[in-house]
Protein backbone atom coordinates (compact mmCIF):
# COMPACT_ATOMS: atom_id res chain seq x y z
CA UNK A 1 0.00 0.00 0.00
CA UNK A 2 2.56 2.46 0.70
CA UNK A 3 5.27 0.89 -1.58
CA UNK A 4 8.06 3.21 -2.63
CA UNK A 5 7.04 5.95 0.04
CA UNK A 6 8.98 8.17 1.99
CA UNK A 7 7.71 8.36 5.61
CA UNK A 8 9.90 10.58 7.55
CA UNK A 9 8.49 10.28 11.63
CA UNK A 10 9.76 12.64 13.91
CA UNK A 11 9.74 11.25 17.65
CA UNK A 12 9.42 14.22 20.33
CA UNK A 13 9.48 13.33 23.96
CA UNK A 14 6.51 11.66 25.53
CA UNK A 15 5.62 8.32 27.28
CA UNK A 16 3.30 7.66 24.07
CA UNK A 17 7.10 7.78 22.10
CA UNK A 18 7.00 3.48 22.74
CA UNK A 19 3.86 3.53 20.45
CA UNK A 20 5.63 5.15 17.56
CA UNK A 21 7.73 2.01 17.54
CA UNK A 22 4.65 0.01 16.80
CA UNK A 23 4.08 3.07 13.85
CA UNK A 24 7.60 2.48 12.22
CA UNK A 25 6.84 -1.38 12.14
CA UNK A 26 2.90 -1.03 10.48
CA UNK A 27 4.51 1.68 7.89
CA UNK A 28 7.11 -0.93 6.97
CA UNK A 29 4.90 -3.75 6.43
CA UNK A 30 3.02 -1.62 4.25
CA UNK A 31 6.13 -1.63 2.10
CA UNK A 32 7.04 2.47 3.21
CA UNK A 33 10.93 3.61 3.79
CA UNK A 34 11.35 4.99 7.21
CA UNK A 35 13.58 7.64 8.57
CA UNK A 36 13.31 8.36 12.04
CA UNK A 37 14.17 11.68 13.58
CA UNK A 38 14.33 12.02 17.77
CA UNK A 39 14.35 15.20 19.74
CA UNK A 40 16.93 15.02 22.55
CA UNK A 41 13.87 14.76 24.88
CA UNK A 42 12.50 11.64 23.05
CA UNK A 43 15.84 9.63 23.51
CA UNK A 44 15.21 9.59 27.11
CA UNK A 45 12.01 7.74 26.43
CA UNK A 46 12.82 5.09 23.94
CA UNK A 47 16.54 4.35 22.74
CA UNK A 48 17.66 5.29 19.09
CA UNK A 49 18.21 1.53 18.44
CA UNK A 50 15.08 0.61 19.18
CA UNK A 51 13.99 2.67 16.02
CA UNK A 52 16.65 1.65 14.33
CA UNK A 53 16.17 -1.60 14.58
CA UNK A 54 12.90 -1.53 13.27
CA UNK A 55 13.18 1.14 10.34
CA UNK A 56 16.44 -0.19 9.59
CA UNK A 57 17.60 3.18 8.74
CA UNK A 58 20.14 5.06 10.98
CA UNK A 59 18.26 7.60 13.47
CA UNK A 60 18.95 10.61 13.24
CA UNK A 61 19.39 12.80 16.86
CA UNK A 62 22.24 15.52 16.81
CA UNK A 63 22.37 17.91 13.91
CA UNK A 64 25.47 18.40 14.18
CA UNK A 65 26.67 14.42 14.33
CA UNK A 66 29.44 13.31 11.60
CA UNK A 67 27.30 12.64 8.79
CA UNK A 68 26.42 8.76 7.42
CA UNK A 69 26.74 9.84 4.33
CA UNK A 70 27.67 13.25 2.80
CA UNK A 71 24.60 14.58 2.41
CA UNK A 72 23.03 17.31 4.41
CA UNK A 73 20.61 15.68 6.26
CA UNK A 74 17.62 17.85 7.47
CA UNK A 75 17.64 19.25 3.66
CA UNK A 76 18.41 15.65 2.15
CA UNK A 77 14.71 14.09 4.18
CA UNK A 78 13.39 16.91 4.20
CA UNK A 79 13.21 16.64 0.27
CA UNK A 80 13.19 13.16 0.44
CA UNK A 81 10.04 12.80 2.47
CA UNK A 82 6.42 12.32 1.02
CA UNK A 83 5.12 12.84 3.92
CA UNK A 84 6.65 14.12 7.16
CA UNK A 85 4.90 12.39 10.62
CA UNK A 86 5.67 13.85 13.56
CA UNK A 87 4.38 11.19 16.65
CA UNK A 88 3.86 12.18 19.49
CA UNK A 89 4.15 15.90 18.96
CA UNK A 90 4.95 17.72 22.42
CA UNK A 91 3.14 21.27 23.10
CA UNK A 92 6.78 22.42 22.77
CA UNK A 93 7.44 20.92 19.35
CA UNK A 94 3.94 22.77 18.34
CA UNK A 95 4.51 25.84 19.69
CA UNK A 96 8.07 25.88 17.98
CA UNK A 97 7.41 24.99 14.63
CA UNK A 98 4.24 27.52 15.10
CA UNK A 99 6.70 30.36 15.37
CA UNK A 100 8.88 29.22 13.06
CA UNK A 101 11.78 28.03 15.57
CA UNK A 102 13.93 25.60 13.95
CA UNK A 103 17.09 25.01 16.68
CA UNK A 104 17.31 21.20 16.07
CA UNK A 105 16.96 18.18 13.69
CA UNK A 106 13.19 17.70 13.57
CA UNK A 107 12.54 21.79 13.45
CA UNK A 108 14.89 22.20 10.72
CA UNK A 109 13.78 19.39 8.84
CA UNK A 110 10.32 20.51 8.95
CA UNK A 111 10.90 24.32 8.14
CA UNK A 112 12.90 22.92 5.28
CA UNK A 113 10.10 19.99 3.96
CA UNK A 114 7.35 20.92 1.15
CA UNK A 115 5.81 17.85 1.99
CA UNK A 116 2.31 17.12 3.99
CA UNK A 117 3.24 17.42 7.80
CA UNK A 118 1.02 15.35 10.15
CA UNK A 119 1.07 16.52 13.73
CA UNK A 120 -0.24 14.09 15.94
CA UNK A 121 -0.54 15.63 20.10
CA UNK A 122 -0.04 13.76 23.08
CA UNK A 123 0.33 15.89 26.22
CA UNK A 124 -1.54 16.29 29.51
CA UNK A 125 -5.34 17.70 29.18
CA UNK A 126 -4.10 20.96 30.80
CA UNK A 127 -1.31 21.25 28.34
CA UNK A 128 -3.75 20.31 25.16
CA UNK A 129 -6.50 22.83 26.55
CA UNK A 130 -3.77 25.60 26.92
CA UNK A 131 -5.21 28.50 25.06
CA UNK A 132 -1.28 29.06 23.86
CA UNK A 133 -1.18 25.63 22.70
CA UNK A 134 -4.73 25.81 20.89
CA UNK A 135 -3.56 28.75 19.06
CA UNK A 136 -0.84 27.37 18.03
CA UNK A 137 -2.21 24.20 16.33
CA UNK A 138 -5.06 26.84 14.63
CA UNK A 139 -2.46 29.04 13.32
CA UNK A 140 -0.70 25.73 11.59
CA UNK A 141 -3.95 24.35 10.92
CA UNK A 142 -4.82 27.55 8.40
CA UNK A 143 -1.14 27.07 7.26
CA UNK A 144 -2.13 23.29 6.40
CA UNK A 145 -0.51 20.92 8.74
CA UNK A 146 -2.46 18.04 9.40
CA UNK A 147 -3.42 17.62 13.02
CA UNK A 148 -4.82 14.51 14.78
CA UNK A 149 -7.59 14.95 17.53
CA UNK A 150 -5.49 13.28 20.87
CA UNK A 151 -8.13 9.86 21.99
CA UNK A 152 -9.70 10.11 25.39
CA UNK A 153 -8.64 7.97 27.61
CA UNK A 154 -5.68 6.95 30.94
CA UNK A 155 -3.07 9.45 30.49
CA UNK A 156 0.38 8.73 31.88
CA UNK A 157 -0.47 11.70 34.99
CA UNK A 158 -3.43 9.51 36.06
CA UNK A 159 -6.02 11.04 35.03
CA UNK A 160 -8.72 9.94 32.33
CA UNK A 161 -9.15 12.82 30.09
CA UNK A 162 -8.08 14.03 26.01
CA UNK A 163 -4.51 14.05 25.34
CA UNK A 164 -3.91 10.37 24.61
CA UNK A 165 -2.00 9.45 21.09
CA UNK A 166 -4.19 7.55 19.34
CA UNK A 167 -3.72 4.05 18.60
CA UNK A 168 -0.95 3.10 15.84
CA UNK A 169 -3.64 2.09 13.68
CA UNK A 170 -5.34 5.25 13.94
CA UNK A 171 -2.10 7.31 13.46
CA UNK A 172 -1.81 4.81 10.08
CA UNK A 173 -4.97 5.66 8.58
CA UNK A 174 -4.38 9.30 8.89
CA UNK A 175 -0.83 8.96 7.12
CA UNK A 176 -3.17 7.03 4.31
CA UNK A 177 -5.40 9.56 3.95
CA UNK A 178 -3.22 12.56 3.95
CA UNK A 179 -0.69 10.81 1.39
CA UNK A 180 -4.20 10.09 -0.91
CA UNK A 181 -4.02 13.48 -2.50
CA UNK A 182 -0.59 12.24 -4.27
CA UNK A 183 -1.42 9.17 -6.78
CA UNK A 184 -2.77 6.55 -4.48
CA UNK A 185 -5.50 5.27 -7.01
CA UNK A 186 -2.59 4.63 -9.87
CA UNK A 187 -3.61 1.22 -11.24
CA UNK A 188 -7.39 1.17 -9.53
CA UNK A 189 -9.72 1.19 -12.21
CA UNK A 190 -13.12 2.88 -10.96
CA UNK A 191 -16.58 2.70 -12.43
CA UNK A 192 -19.35 5.18 -11.55
CA UNK A 193 -22.64 6.10 -12.39
CA UNK A 194 -24.05 9.63 -11.75
CA UNK A 195 -26.96 11.90 -12.50
CA UNK A 196 -30.40 10.72 -12.94
CA UNK A 197 -32.60 8.99 -15.50
CA UNK A 198 -35.04 9.97 -17.79
CA UNK A 199 -37.94 7.20 -18.49
CA UNK A 200 -39.69 8.84 -21.24
CA UNK A 201 -43.76 9.06 -21.10
CA UNK A 202 -43.83 9.59 -24.67
CA UNK A 203 -41.68 11.29 -27.34
CA UNK A 204 -42.11 14.59 -25.67
CA UNK A 205 -42.37 14.12 -22.35
CA UNK A 206 -40.46 12.16 -19.68
CA UNK A 207 -40.20 11.39 -15.99
CA UNK A 208 -37.21 12.11 -13.72
CA UNK A 209 -35.91 13.25 -10.42
CA UNK A 210 -33.90 16.22 -9.06
CA UNK A 211 -30.50 14.78 -9.17
CA UNK A 212 -27.89 17.16 -10.95
CA UNK A 213 -24.85 14.89 -10.90
CA UNK A 214 -22.81 17.09 -9.35
CA UNK A 215 -22.16 14.38 -6.74
CA UNK A 216 -21.08 11.46 -9.28
CA UNK A 217 -18.75 13.96 -11.31
CA UNK A 218 -17.17 15.48 -8.33
CA UNK A 219 -15.79 11.50 -7.04
CA UNK A 220 -15.36 10.77 -10.98
CA UNK A 221 -12.96 13.88 -10.84
CA UNK A 222 -11.17 13.02 -7.72
CA UNK A 223 -10.79 9.72 -8.85
CA UNK A 224 -8.94 10.63 -11.65
CA UNK A 225 -6.92 13.59 -9.92
CA UNK A 226 -5.45 10.69 -7.27
CA UNK A 227 -4.47 8.72 -10.31
CA UNK A 228 -7.32 6.17 -10.92
CA UNK A 229 -8.35 5.27 -14.49
CA UNK A 230 -12.11 6.25 -14.49
CA UNK A 231 -15.15 5.04 -16.52
CA UNK A 232 -18.42 7.42 -16.15
CA UNK A 233 -21.34 6.47 -16.88
CA UNK A 234 -23.51 9.07 -16.80
CA UNK A 235 -27.28 10.34 -17.23
CA UNK A 236 -28.15 13.52 -18.50
CA UNK A 237 -26.69 16.56 -16.75
CA UNK A 238 -25.58 20.13 -17.54
CA UNK A 239 -22.21 19.32 -16.29
CA UNK A 240 -18.99 19.83 -18.53
CA UNK A 241 -17.68 16.26 -19.66
CA UNK A 242 -14.75 16.25 -17.40
CA UNK A 243 -11.04 15.53 -19.07
CA UNK A 244 -9.15 12.43 -18.91
CA UNK A 245 -11.83 10.52 -18.22
CA UNK A 246 -14.28 7.98 -20.58
CA UNK A 247 -17.91 8.71 -19.96
CA UNK A 248 -20.91 6.99 -21.39
CA UNK A 249 -23.87 9.28 -22.03
CA UNK A 250 -27.40 7.47 -21.35
CA UNK A 251 -30.83 8.41 -21.06
CA UNK A 252 -32.83 5.90 -19.17
CA UNK A 253 -32.66 3.47 -16.49
CA UNK A 254 -32.17 0.61 -19.09
CA UNK A 255 -29.47 1.72 -20.83
CA UNK A 256 -27.42 2.45 -17.71
CA UNK A 257 -28.31 -1.01 -16.53
CA UNK A 258 -26.73 -2.44 -20.20
CA UNK A 259 -23.98 0.00 -19.91
CA UNK A 260 -23.00 -0.77 -16.33
CA UNK A 261 -23.04 -4.67 -17.16
CA UNK A 262 -20.94 -4.07 -20.03
CA UNK A 263 -18.26 -1.83 -18.78
CA UNK A 264 -18.10 -3.69 -14.52
CA UNK A 265 -15.99 -6.63 -15.41
CA UNK A 266 -12.29 -4.89 -15.36
CA UNK A 267 -13.00 -2.28 -12.70
CA UNK A 268 -12.00 -2.51 -9.13
CA UNK A 269 -14.18 0.09 -7.27
CA UNK A 270 -17.92 0.86 -8.72
CA UNK A 271 -19.65 3.78 -6.96
CA UNK A 272 -23.18 3.94 -7.53
CA UNK A 273 -24.00 7.52 -7.27
CA UNK A 274 -26.48 7.43 -9.94
CA UNK A 275 -30.56 8.32 -8.61
CA UNK A 276 -31.91 5.61 -11.14
CA UNK A 277 -35.62 5.97 -11.55
CA UNK A 278 -37.26 3.07 -9.62
CA UNK A 279 -40.33 2.99 -12.78
CA UNK A 280 -40.91 3.62 -15.87
CA UNK A 281 -43.82 3.62 -18.10
CA UNK A 282 -45.18 0.24 -19.05
CA UNK A 283 -45.69 1.56 -22.61
CA UNK A 284 -44.13 4.40 -24.01
CA UNK A 285 -46.59 6.37 -26.36
CA UNK A 286 -45.11 6.49 -29.81
CA UNK A 287 -46.66 9.74 -30.46
CA UNK A 288 -47.08 12.49 -28.60
CA UNK A 289 -50.53 11.91 -26.14
CA UNK A 290 -53.01 14.50 -26.64
CA UNK A 291 -55.03 16.35 -24.30
CA UNK A 292 -58.43 14.64 -23.80
CA UNK A 293 -59.86 13.02 -20.77
CA UNK A 294 -59.52 14.89 -17.64
CA UNK A 295 -57.77 11.89 -16.08
CA UNK A 296 -54.49 10.70 -17.23
CA UNK A 297 -53.22 7.38 -15.51
CA UNK A 298 -49.49 5.99 -16.35
CA UNK A 299 -48.78 2.59 -16.04
CA UNK A 300 -45.72 2.35 -14.75
CA UNK A 301 -43.13 -0.86 -14.21
CA UNK A 302 -39.61 -1.78 -12.32
CA UNK A 303 -36.47 -0.58 -13.60
CA UNK A 304 -34.28 -3.23 -13.43
CA UNK A 305 -31.90 -2.54 -10.30
CA UNK A 306 -28.55 -1.69 -11.44
CA UNK A 307 -26.68 -2.25 -7.83
CA UNK A 308 -28.78 -5.10 -7.06
CA UNK A 309 -27.39 -6.58 -10.54
CA UNK A 310 -23.92 -6.28 -9.85
CA UNK A 311 -23.76 -6.66 -6.20
CA UNK A 312 -24.48 -10.45 -7.07
CA UNK A 313 -21.43 -10.57 -8.86
CA UNK A 314 -19.18 -8.12 -8.17
CA UNK A 315 -16.37 -10.61 -6.78
CA UNK A 316 -13.33 -8.86 -5.31
CA UNK A 317 -14.49 -5.73 -6.81
CA UNK A 318 -15.47 -2.77 -4.02
CA UNK A 319 -19.25 -1.57 -4.37
CA UNK A 320 -19.85 1.71 -3.02
CA UNK A 321 -23.67 2.48 -3.34
CA UNK A 322 -25.84 6.27 -1.74
CA UNK A 323 -28.92 6.20 0.23
CA UNK A 324 -30.39 9.57 -0.25
CA UNK A 325 -33.46 9.16 2.73
CA UNK A 326 -36.09 11.69 3.95
CA UNK A 327 -36.83 9.56 6.55
CA UNK A 328 -35.07 6.50 8.57
CA UNK A 329 -31.57 7.23 7.32
CA UNK A 330 -29.74 4.72 8.91
CA UNK A 331 -31.94 1.97 9.04
CA UNK A 332 -32.96 2.66 5.38
CA UNK A 333 -29.01 2.96 4.31
CA UNK A 334 -28.41 -0.50 6.05
CA UNK A 335 -30.98 -2.34 4.57
CA UNK A 336 -29.72 -1.21 0.97
CA UNK A 337 -26.12 -2.16 1.57
CA UNK A 338 -27.40 -5.33 2.92
CA UNK A 339 -29.88 -5.95 0.34
CA UNK A 340 -27.24 -5.19 -2.83
CA UNK A 341 -24.30 -6.27 -1.11
CA UNK A 342 -22.62 -3.19 -1.31
CA UNK A 343 -19.19 -3.01 0.91
CA UNK A 344 -20.18 0.86 2.00
CA UNK A 345 -23.22 2.93 1.39
CA UNK A 346 -22.90 6.81 1.57
CA UNK A 347 -26.23 7.70 3.63
CA UNK A 348 -27.43 11.09 2.86
CA UNK A 349 -30.45 13.12 5.03
CA UNK A 350 -32.06 14.91 2.38
CA UNK A 351 -34.35 16.77 4.64
CA UNK A 352 -30.99 18.55 6.09
CA UNK A 353 -29.82 22.13 4.71
CA UNK A 354 -26.83 21.69 2.51
CA UNK A 355 -27.77 18.44 1.55
CA UNK A 356 -28.84 16.13 -1.14
CA UNK A 357 -30.05 16.81 -4.65
CA UNK A 358 -28.65 19.96 -6.56
CA UNK A 359 -26.69 21.65 -4.17
CA UNK A 360 -23.06 22.40 -3.92
CA UNK A 361 -22.56 20.70 -0.19
CA UNK A 362 -23.51 17.57 1.26
CA UNK A 363 -23.70 16.10 4.69
CA UNK A 364 -23.32 12.28 4.25
CA UNK A 365 -22.28 9.44 6.94
CA UNK A 366 -20.72 6.77 5.66
CA UNK A 367 -21.70 3.41 6.34
CA UNK A 368 -19.30 0.21 6.21
CA UNK A 369 -20.42 -3.48 6.03
CA UNK A 370 -18.79 -3.89 8.67
CA UNK A 371 -20.85 -1.70 10.81
CA UNK A 372 -18.91 1.50 11.71
CA UNK A 373 -20.03 4.54 10.70
CA UNK A 374 -18.54 7.73 9.61
CA UNK A 375 -20.50 10.98 10.20
CA UNK A 376 -18.99 13.35 8.16
CA UNK A 377 -19.92 17.67 9.04
CA UNK A 378 -21.42 19.66 5.72
CA UNK A 379 -18.14 20.12 3.15
CA UNK A 380 -17.99 21.04 -0.39
CA UNK A 381 -19.00 17.67 -2.60
CA UNK A 382 -15.63 17.71 -3.92
CA UNK A 383 -14.48 17.06 -0.37
CA UNK A 384 -16.98 14.20 0.19
CA UNK A 385 -15.73 13.19 -3.06
CA UNK A 386 -12.29 12.51 -1.19
CA UNK A 387 -13.79 11.47 2.05
CA UNK A 388 -15.95 8.86 0.12
CA UNK A 389 -12.32 7.47 -1.85
CA UNK A 390 -10.40 7.66 1.02
CA UNK A 391 -12.53 5.00 2.33
CA UNK A 392 -13.28 2.85 -0.53
CA UNK A 393 -9.56 2.83 -1.16
CA UNK A 394 -9.10 1.68 2.30
CA UNK A 395 -11.20 -0.92 1.75
CA UNK A 396 -10.50 -2.02 -1.32
CA UNK A 397 -6.60 -2.59 0.41
CA UNK A 398 -8.04 -4.37 2.89
CA UNK A 399 -9.95 -7.14 0.40
CA UNK A 400 -6.70 -7.21 -1.40
CA UNK A 401 -4.54 -7.50 1.62
CA UNK A 402 -7.34 -10.70 2.55
CA UNK A 403 -7.86 -11.69 -0.48
CA UNK A 404 -11.72 -11.57 -0.61
O1 LIG B 1 -32.98 1.52 -3.42
P1 LIG B 1 -32.40 2.84 -3.80
O2 LIG B 1 -32.74 3.24 -5.20
O3 LIG B 1 -32.67 3.96 -2.87
O4 LIG B 1 -30.81 2.57 -3.72
C1 LIG B 1 -29.89 3.54 -4.01
C2 LIG B 1 -28.63 2.94 -4.54
O5 LIG B 1 -28.89 1.95 -5.53
C3 LIG B 1 -27.80 3.99 -5.24
O6 LIG B 1 -26.45 3.64 -5.08
C4 LIG B 1 -28.27 3.88 -6.68
O7 LIG B 1 -27.30 4.36 -7.59
C5 LIG B 1 -28.49 2.39 -6.82
N1 LIG B 1 -29.58 2.04 -7.74
C6 LIG B 1 -29.31 1.36 -8.91
N2 LIG B 1 -30.31 0.96 -9.74
C7 LIG B 1 -31.59 1.27 -9.45
C8 LIG B 1 -31.90 1.97 -8.27
C9 LIG B 1 -30.87 2.35 -7.45
O8 LIG B 1 -28.13 1.12 -9.18
N3 LIG B 1 -32.56 0.90 -10.28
Amino acid sequence: MLNGKNVVLGVCGGIAAYKSVEIVSRLKKLGAEVDVIMTESAEKFVAPLTFRSISHNPVITDMFAEPINYDIKHISLSQKADILVIAPATANIIGKIANGIADDMLTTTVMATKAKVLIVPAMNVNMYENVIVKNNIEKLKKLGYGFMEPDTGMLACGVNAKGRMPEPQSVIEAIVDTMAVKGDMKNIRVLITAGPTREAIDPVRYITNHSSGKMGYAIAKAAQKRGADVSLVSGPVSIEKPEKITVYNVISADEMFLKVNELYEPADIIIMAAAVADYKCSVVADTKIKKSSDELTLSLVKNPDIAYSIGKKKGKRVMVGFSAETNDLYKNAKSKLENKNMDMIVANDLTKEGAGFNCDTNIVSIIGNNGEILELPIMPKEKVADEILNYAVRVYYQKKESNT
